[in-house]
């Protein structure tokens, strides 16, 4: 285990507990503790109960069928996944609630009420399968925080298309890997999107990977709008590229949502492993769409007037499951927001909550790292007095932030919910539930009802220190890695029979409250964006400066991990800071912005083993200054002492 014993044992010390505010307790959603009890004895009638609230075309005929590791849920059942979130809210006073209420970065504002939602899917619809994109097809989604984002996806559920959603932070050449990937037939894009004040070019860099993605027949290009496509000079190729207000001027706003099996394919989104190529992971329609509905119904405590903020970026999976799926899905009051949260002040999110009466708010540990670092004058200049419900995911939060949190944010009043998931669970797995559970600051809890979630040792027996493990399979699971199953069984399923492994360290305390640790494989978690070792270390040898490199992670005040670069160049060169800075620029150029390296360091050898492995752990050691462990396989034990020196020289 890589976690540091010392900083493990502060935070089980940790004894303050919140109990849920007894007026929260009495209204919330979920407030008898009787769901656990359910939920255990029959799972899957458990399961069905939340999926029997969705619109479904044909029932199911049998709720799971578990052929580890591959399970099925409600086999038989047709539903869709659009009509789910849009077509069913429309009989009723929900038809003119609003859905997406929209801020970009320079103020200016949408709103989308149930019925225009409705529409504008409709008609993007009827425009994608214009340009032939059938059922089962693959449409890559490449766009700013912006309304057509989340339009974007429910028009490819609507006609059954599988979207791959792809970071707008990623680089042309991580786009290009990816539509080639998914063998995507559509691109939709924008022009452009704004961050920091500054324009992100996502119709160049898409040019750009266009050049290396034979697949893509048509790209569709969203005009951001106002000053933006004034600055930014789109040029649009004849056959190849169409905007997308043309297509939608032609086209009816209403369209028959594709009757899709359960197990019919939802989205691919790709995410980093422990190898140089990111896995596309699998999720289909029925379990993930009744895990993500309840979850964001139980945890959110979603009321019919709430205002729900999610932060994340649409191109992570919280924002495909909290963002979309989950809160159109309740018929919930959705606010987006397109860009930093330091512009154009240190106020802005605050800003954002007092204006539009936000009153659930859910975000990352590193920004609420960043938010107590500016200090409690920015929120202490708006009226959060609307807040009543508080969330966090993305990494394990300090207790330290999370009081912050729970005080100059929630007012002392709100809960807070730490909810663990990731990537491949689709939805939330560890979870307080507002009205009931006691929470503490650091540990997500319990697993949500439904949910069996445990922790192991190396060999398969419980313990209370060890490995995070799911032991049974759960509605939203990934069914697989696209085009790969074997990688999937090797991932997940290889380390114990039948078991899932997330790659998780845990420790569970006197009350049975999981504590997550972290990753314990090679995959970094810089500010809440997971990030393989292997890709990075890919992306520098690439560089042909660079002969050998091993990447670590590194602890960050804010970030939580930051990336250390250990790099050994080609006999002629010379690790100077320009070099340096170029590595760092090439691994943007490679990945995106979010993998450059903070601290490179070169050296003429790294420790290797007799037999030739890198000894990473020793690298970590290195960077995190500690003292380093054993060196006595070291084929060479002198490199260590080497390079700790270079290492306190450069930072
Ligand atoms: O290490 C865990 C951490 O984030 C990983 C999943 O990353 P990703 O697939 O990008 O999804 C992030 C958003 C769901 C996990 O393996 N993680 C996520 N939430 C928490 C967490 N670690 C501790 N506490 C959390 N609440």
């Amino acid at each position: 285990m890589k976690s540091d014993t010392g900083a493990l044992d502060a935070l089980l010390s940790e004894d303050r507990r919140f109990p849920p505010p007894a007026d929260f307790s009495a209204a919330a959603v979920v407030r008898d503790p009787e769901i656990y009890r359910k939920a255990a004895e029959n799972r899957e009638v458990y399961w069905a109960e939340w999926a029997g609230e969705l619109d479904w075309f044909e029932p199911w005929h049998t709720v799971l069928e578990w052929s580890p590791p591959h399970a099925k849920w409600f086999l038989g059942g047709r539903l869709n996944v659009s009509h789910n979130c849009l077509d069913r809210h429309l009989s009723g006073a929900r038809r003119d609630k609003t859905a997406l209420l929209w801020e970009g970065e320079p103020g200016d504002v949408r709103r989308y009420t149930y019925q225009q939602l409705h529409a504008e899917v409709c008609r993007f619809a009827n425009a994608l399968r214009g340009l032939g994109v059938e059922k089962g097809d693959r449409v890559t989604i490449y766009l700013p925080m912006i309304p057509e984002a989340a339009v974007a996806m429910l028009a490819c559920a609507r006609i059954g298309a599988i979207h791959s959603v792809v970071f707008g932070g990623f680089s042309p050449e991580s786009l290009a890997d990816r539509n080639n990937d998914a063998k995507s037939k559509v691109l939709i894009t924008a022009d452009g999107g704004w961050r920091r004040g500054g324009i992100v070019p996502l119709k160049a860099n898409a040019d750009e990977a266009l050049r290396d993605s034979p697949t893509i027949e048509h790209v569709v290009v969203v005009r951001r709008g106002g000053e933006l496509s004034e600055k930014v000079a789109t040029g649009l190729q004849d056959g190849r590229d169409h905007w997308y207000h043309d297509l939608l001027a032609g086209a009816s706003p209403e369209s028959e949502p594709e009757s899709m099996d359960s197990e019919d394919i939802l989205y691919i989104l790709y995410t980093s492993g422990t190898t140089g190529k990111p896995k596309g992971v699998v999720h289909t329609t029925g379990g993930y769409l009744t895990q993500v509905y309840a979850t964001t119904r139980a945890v959110f405590d979603l009321k019919e007037d709430d205002v729900y903020w999610c932060t994340a970026d649409v191109g992570w999976v919280t924002g495909h499951s909290y963002i979309v799926y989950g809160p159109l899905a309740n018929g919930a009051t959705v606010l987006m927001y397109e860009g930093a949260p330091d512009t154009p002040d240190r106020g802005r999110f605050w800003d954002i909550c007092q204006r539009y009466g936000v009153t659930v708010f859910y975000t990352a540990p590193t920004a609420i790292r960043a938010f107590m670092r500016w200090g409690d004058q920015w929120p202490g200049r708006y009226d959060l007095s609307g807040l009543r419900l508080l969330g966090t995911v993305g990494e394990p939060i300090n207790p330290e932030a999370w009081m912050w949190y729970h005080r100059a944010i929630g007012g002392e009043r709100c809960p807070i919910v730490d909810t663990w998931w990731q990537t491949e669970t689709g939805a939330i797995m560890i979870t307080p539930l507002p009205g009931l559970t006691d929470t503490k600051p650091g540990t997500a809890a319990l697993p949500f009802p439904g949910i069996e979630a445990t922790i192991l040792d190396n060999n398969g027996e419980e313990t209370s220190a060890g490995y995070l493990a799911v032991t049974s399979p759960w509605p939203s699971m990934l069914r697989t890695v696209w085009g790969d199953d074997d990688r999937y069984r090797a991932t997940y399923w290889s380390r114990w029979p039948n078991v899932y492994f997330p790659g998780d360290g845990a420790k569970r305390d006197q009350d049975g409250y999981l504590w997550i640790l972290g990753r314990v494989d090679d995959v970094l978690n810089v500010a809440g964006h997971r990030i393989g070792t292997m890709e990075v270390e890919s992306a520098l040898v690439d560089h042909h400066a660079v002969a050998e490199s091993a990447v670590v992670g590194k602890s960050h005040d804010i970030k939580g991990q930051s990336i250390a670069a250990f790099v050994t160049l080609k006999e002629g060169f010379e690790g100077t800071d320009a070099l340096e800075e170029e590595l760092r620029e090439h691994v943007g150029r490679k990945i995106g912005a979010i993998a450059k390296p903070e601290l490179v360091i070169f050296s003429a050898d790294l420790p290797k083993t007799r037999s030739g492995k890198i000894m990473r752990r020793l690298l970590r050691d290195i960077a995190e200054g500690r003292t380093v462990g054993d060196t006595t396989t070291l084929a060479d034990p002198a490199v260590v002492a080497r390079l700790q020196k270079m290492y306190a020289e450069e930072e």
